[in-house]
This record gives structure tokens, C-alpha cells and sequence, in this order.
């Protein structure tokens, strides 16, 4: 079960209050991590309670609500408001998720918003992803072909061969899968994690790509790809209903089957 609840320690102090405006009936409490890593303090978790009579159904929209209506200082991702560019990704009740895709009606009681865990944070729930880009940018997500493409045309695949990269095309590099993976949290700097590597298989599985045993070389590595243990968090957590541990047991199953 992929649960981060963060412990209510002495790091993060008890923040402000915003309270709802007067006359709220029907109020919902987010607690919200806030930190600014420019002035040296000490993170807090302030408290917002929110009208849901005069805010949307997901999370995103009660913290946008907060953000328009009661505290312009709080920092957050979003783009697309529905799943496809993967900019608000974050922990919200002990589980990193879309904030845009989670309704609020999931939460019971109290709703906690974290920032996406073990990653350095710029501001609030704003992390510092450029290590999770780099990691994706190494495995050279893009088309290897020793041929020209033909002129004026498509390259072409088959029906069977373009199924092939269902599961791992969709991935909207969010990472909800990396940030809630253990050995992606002790070893970021030489594991490349569960969504560079789905991206790695998406490109090693492409009928069209020449560059098979490259790719497979540049993984063959005890920290990129060894260190998964097939803890399986990423799979349980992945908005797109994913699966990287699977794509990462395939990528391992072809490194023995070229050895052998
Ligand atoms: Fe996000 Fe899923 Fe891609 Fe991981 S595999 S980055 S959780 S979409
Ligand atoms: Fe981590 Fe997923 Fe492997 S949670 S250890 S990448 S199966
Ligand atoms: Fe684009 Fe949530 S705002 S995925």
C-alpha cells in the first residue's frame, strides 16, 4: 500500500488560519504544507477552511479557491484542470495524486496537501523536479532509426505493433510514481526510477526504433535499473493507471533473455 502520511513531527509548525466568511454552512478544512525555501524558515501547515457551496468538486479547485480568495501566497502547479499535463501532481491525504483529478468527496475529514514526497522544494507545494528530468532526458526518449524516414510519408507500424505501446505511451511524466518509490527516495541521484524507465521501455518496445541494444546497455547498471525491488508503489499509485513496475520487469527480463 503506497500511504506516505507524514508524521505530525516538531519540523513542520502549526501555521495560520484562514478562516471561511461568515454565514459558511457547509465548510471542509484543508491543511496545506508551506515553505519558502528563501527565507530560512522552518516549513508550517496552515489551516484553510473552505465553502464548498462556493467551490468546485476537486482538490485543485479548493486550492485555487484559497489561492484567488484567501491567500494569494500560496504557490502550486496546474495547466490542464484535467489530467493530461501532469503540473499538479502532489500528496493529498498521505497519496500522491492529481489534484485536478481527485475529488474532494474522497477525502474524510480533514484534507492534508503535501508537496510530492522526498523531492527539494522551490516553494509550498511547488517541488524541484529538474533531477526527474534529467533522469528522463538520459534515456533518450525519442525515435532511433539507422534507415531515413521515407520522403514525404509517415514511418508505418502494424496494428500488433503499435498495440504494443499501449500502457506506456500515456505516461504524462507527472511523477507520482518516482516520489513514491523508496528506492527512488534513497537513491535519486543513480536510480532512474519507475517513470524513466516506463519511458525507456516505450522506446525499446517501438517496432520502428533500431536501437534496441543500446538502450538495454545504457541500463545494464546495478543503481539505474537494479535498484527496483519491485515494491510496486509507483504501480499502485499512477493516475494514468500505469504500470511501471511492469515495464521495469520486462526491461529486466529482456536483459537475461540477450544474455542467454
Ligand atoms: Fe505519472 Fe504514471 Fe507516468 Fe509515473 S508512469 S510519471 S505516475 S503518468
Ligand atoms: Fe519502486 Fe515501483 Fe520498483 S515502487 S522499487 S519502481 S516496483
Ligand atoms: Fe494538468 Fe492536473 S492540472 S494534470
Amino acid at each position: 500500500m503506497a500511504e506516505f502520511k507524514l508524521p505530525a513531527n516538531s519540523i513542520v509548525k502549526t501555521g495560520k488560519t484562514y478562516k471561511a466568511a461568515d454565514g459558511a454552512t457547509n465548510i471542509k478544512v484543508f491543511k496545506v504544507y508551506r515553505y519558502d525555501l528563501a527565507s530560512g524558515e522552518n516549513p508550517s501547515l496552515d489551516t484553510y477552511e473552505v465553502d464548498l457551496d462556493t467551490c468546485g468538486p476537486m482538490i485543485l479547485d479548493a486550492l485555487l479557491k484559497i489561492k484567488n480568495e484567501m491567500d494569494a501566497t500560496l504557490s502550486l502547479r496546474r495547466s490542464c484542470r484535467e489530467g493530461i499535463c501532469g503540473s499538479c501532481s502532489m500528496n493529498i491525504d498521505g497519496r500522491n495524486t492529481l489534484a485536478c483529478t481527485k475529488a474532494i468527496a474522497e477525502v474524510d475529514g480533514e484534507v492534508n496537501v503535501y508537496p510530492l514526497p522526498h523531492q527539494p522544494i522551490v516553494k509550498d507545494l511547488v517541488s524541484d523536479l529538474t533531477n526527474f528530468y534529467a533522469q528522463y532526458a538520459s534515456v533518450e526518449p525519442w525515435l532511433k532509426s539507422d534507415t531515413p524516414a521515407p520522403p514525404d510519408q509517415e514511418r508505418v507500424q502494424s496494428v500488433e505493433d503499435r498495440k504494443e505501446l499501449d500502457g506506456l505511451y500515456e505516461c504524462i511524466l507527472c511523477a507520482c510514481c518516482s516520489t513514491s518509490c523508496p528506492s527512488y527516495w534513497w537513491n535519486s541521484d543513480r536510480y532512474l526510477g519507475p517513470a524513466a524507465l516506463l519511458n525507456a521501455h516505450r522506446w525499446i518496445k517501438d517496432s520502428r526504433d533500431d536501437a534496441t541494444g543500446e538502450r538495454l546497455d545504457a541500463l545494464e547498471d546495478p543503481f539505474k535499473l537494479y535498484r527496483c525491488h519491485t515494491i510496486m508503489n509507483c504501480t499502485d499509485v499512477c493516475p494514468k493507471e500505469l504500470n511501471p513496475a511492469k515495464a521495469i520487469a520486462e526491461i529486466k527480463q529482456m536483459m537475461v533473455e540477450r544474455k542467454v
